[in-house]
């Protein structure tokens, strides 16, 4: 059974091909930079925004895992028209694994709502495919929200929260839904732990040992408030095994 592997350069991406890589199958990369250890996989070019490349990058594959996005940049053109482009040369697969976001539909932000968009695309199209909802990784969090503190702060929306997920724990999770088939929308893929931003930023202090202090503010709009009442977490979900706490400290190895 042939497997593309759509953002074969990204985060989950790598964590994929790590996986795979002690695994029997039989695996196709793509993306449009060539990940520094693609391991004993071959890796063609493609590119979502233009389409460049799509043919080659689907020729003989029977299952795709799309990690292939692009939030800041684009975002429409490639993680919804891309997709529906993508689609249209994916008739003859068996399945689709689409790596999706916890609570998209009920937080107001915009790269949330093309997710929303792109899921129904799928759901709309003749292609089998399985959409499981993840929560964020949780190396999002240490690297967009507590990645810069200022003059020794974090200044941070410190009681919103999070259940941040190891990304190694989801790709696994992902891999184990190639031998199930197809299921359409399955339950969320959620982290060990919910916690606030303060919580987990603390934990970095601890953790690394670091000068810093949360200053912890408020934040107006809807965004902050869905953030605050937990939206992109699922309690009943709590599936992951590594802790953000371990996260932090396998990064200290
Ligand atoms: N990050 C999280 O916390 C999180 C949580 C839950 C679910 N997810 C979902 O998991 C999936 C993967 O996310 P990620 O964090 O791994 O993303 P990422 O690190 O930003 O990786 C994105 C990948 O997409 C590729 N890409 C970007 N533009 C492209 C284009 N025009 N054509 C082809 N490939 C393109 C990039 O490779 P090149 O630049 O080399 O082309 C890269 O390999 C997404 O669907 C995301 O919504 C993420």
């Amino acid at each position: 059974m042939k497997i593309l592997i759509t953002g074969s350069t990204g985060v989950l991406g790598t964590a994929l091909i790590n996986q795979l890589t002690s695994l029997n199958y039989d695996v196709k990369l793509t993306s449009r930079r060539k990940p520094e250890t693609p391991g004993q996989f071959d890796w063609v070019y493609s590119d979502l925004f233009s389409g460049d490349g799509l043919d080659e990058a689907v020729k003989n594959v029977e299952v795709v895992i799309h990690a292939a996005t692009s939030p800041l940049k684009n975002a429409r053109r490639i993680d919804v028209s891309g997709l529906e482009n993508l689609l249209t040369k994916l008739e003859h697969i068996k399945h689709f694994i689409y790596p999706s976001i916890v609570g998209i539909e009920e937080i107001p932000f915009k790269y949330y709502k093309l997710k929303c968009e792109a899921e129904d695309l799928l759901k709309n199209s003749s292609i089998p495919y399985t959409i499981v909802r993840a929560t964020q990784f949780h190396g999002f969090v240490d690297h967009l929200l507590l990645s810069k503190p200022l003059f020794k702060r974090y200044i941070i929306p410190g009681s919103i929260k999070f259940q941040s997920v190891d990304v190694g724990d989801f790709a696994n999770h992902l891999i184990g839904l190639i031998e199930k088939g197809p299921q359409g929308r399955v339950d969320d893929f959620g982290g060990p732990e919910i916690m606030s931003l303060s919580e987990m930023a603390n934990l970095k202090i601890n953790v690394n040992n670091e000068p810093n202090k949360i200053v912890s503010i408020a934040l107006p709009g809807k965004l902050y408030k869905s953030l605050l009442n937990g939206k992109n977490t699922n309690n009943m979900r709590q599936i992951g095994r590594v802790t953000f706490e371990e996260y932090l400290r396998q990064k200290l190895d």
